[in-house]
């Protein structure tokens, strides 16, 4: 039987890395490419802690010649497409940065891919659930609402919960596929962008375009040199040098906190079943979980006070409210659902042992 060749691009980061370890037991021919950017691995990264059965190239998604030569020497059945630039905060200040690595990266990879003479049968990309903004809410009539971003002045007043025109409180709801996009930060932007071009620039080819949605993921591996990471790995890093945790908001920003082993899953089995063109799947677990109470149960599990935290009212423009993922679909056409618990995933967290590249160093 030919083995499956899979081309990663982002292959060296937090989920990539155990993406890429899982399909290398699976005995899959495995190529990643790279740019090993430094706010993720550091300033000295040489190589990444990936499984000695897959091949690394380093090189840029921007690119395009290089990129197309990693290509045309892997020949891969599948791409999974996860080099991106990835904070919220961050990509509000660099703009074009996040533009040329996440819109002009995808679009060098899709004109590399169409060039190849045998391409892909699949391309899966790593989306977000950033790209529906504040996401579904239901109005004081019933009806299915998209709130509008926060805005600045609004936090200052602390008025964090969206609301209506006539100001009443609206009451989040799990956020399905079928909610309009609406992203409220460059970075969502520039994934959403991503979604678009794969769909426009492989029409009429064959090959299909596959989009998963993850919720905020979490586990070890995760940079924790990176400050604009996921917020996990900011508290567990300031836990462990001994910090108390900032809080914002009110404390109750909720998220759908998914474990990285249910989310590499969710990447295998998309890559090998036959799913409608053009899907877009929610990947999260349904649950939603306010940052207090996470902050509290991490701070218990490292043997920390459950009070060594600020509620500070601090906020971020382009941070959503809550976000909680309807996982139907994600059932449904690929018979997943997340099966780690969040306290397992948390134990499992602070557990993990750090390496230098988790460190930031
Ligand atoms: N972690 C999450 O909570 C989450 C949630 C939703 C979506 N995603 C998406 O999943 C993907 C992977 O995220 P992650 O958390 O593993 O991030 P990460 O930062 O750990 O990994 C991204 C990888 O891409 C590489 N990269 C960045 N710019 C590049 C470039 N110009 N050329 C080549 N490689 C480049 C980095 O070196 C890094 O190894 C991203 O596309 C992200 O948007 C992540």
């Amino acid at each position: 039987m030919v083995k499956q060749r899979i081309f990663v691009t982002g292959g060296a980061g937090f989920i990539g890395t155990h993406l890429v370890n899982a399909l290398s037991r699976d005995a899959a021919v495995v190529c990643v490419y790279d740019n090993l950017l430094p706010q993720v691995h550091g300033e000295e990264a040489r190589h990444p802690s990936l499984t000695d059965h897959a091949r690394f190239i380093f090189g840029d998604v921007r690119d395009g010649t290089a990129l197309e030569r990693a290509l045309q020497e892997t020949k891969p059945h599948i791409v999974y497409h996860l080099a991106a630039e990835t904070g919220t905060g961050q990509s509000r200040d660099e703009i074009t940065r996040y533009c040329d690595v996440n819109v002009g990266g995808t679009s060098r990879l899709i004109e590399a891919i169409r060039r190849l003479k045998n391409p892909p049968a699949r391309v899966v990309l790593a989306g977000t659930r950033a790209v529906y903004g504040e996401g579904a809410y239901r109005d004081a009539h019933g009806k299915l609402v998209v709130p509008p971003p926060r805005t600045a002045q609004e936090m200052k007043a602390r008025q964090f919960m969206p609301r209506d025109s006539a100001s009443r409180l609206l009451h989040a709801l799990p956020t399905s596929e079928k909610t309009p996009p609406a992203p409220a930060s460059v970075y969502a932007t520039t994934k959403l962008a991503q979604e678009y071009l794969l769909n426009q620039g492989f029409e009429g080819t064959s090959v299909e375009p596959v989009v998963l949605r993850f919720q905020n993921v979490y586990g070890p591996g995760q940079s924790m040199g990176n400050p604009y990471t996921g917020v996990l790995s900011i508290f567990l890093s300031q836990i462990l040098s001994g910090q108390r945790l900032n809080i914002y908001e009110d404390g109750e920003i909720t998220r759908d906190f998914v474990f990285v082993k249910d989310v590499v899953r969710s990447l295998e089995l998309t890559g090998r079943i036959g799913l409608p063109r053009g899907s877009i799947i929610n990947i999260g677990t349904g649950q939603g979980t306010t940052i207090l109470n996470v902050a509290r149960k991490l701070l218990n599990i490292l043997g920390r006070r459950e009070d060594d935290l600020d509620i500070t009212g601090d906020f971020r423009p382009g941070d959503v409210r809550h976000a909680v993922a309807d996982t139907t679909l994600a059932a449904a056409l690929v018979g997943w659902h997340a099966s780690v618990s969040l306290d397992e995933g948390l134990r499992l967290l602070a557990s993990a042992p750090r390496t230098p590249s988790a460190d930031g160093a």
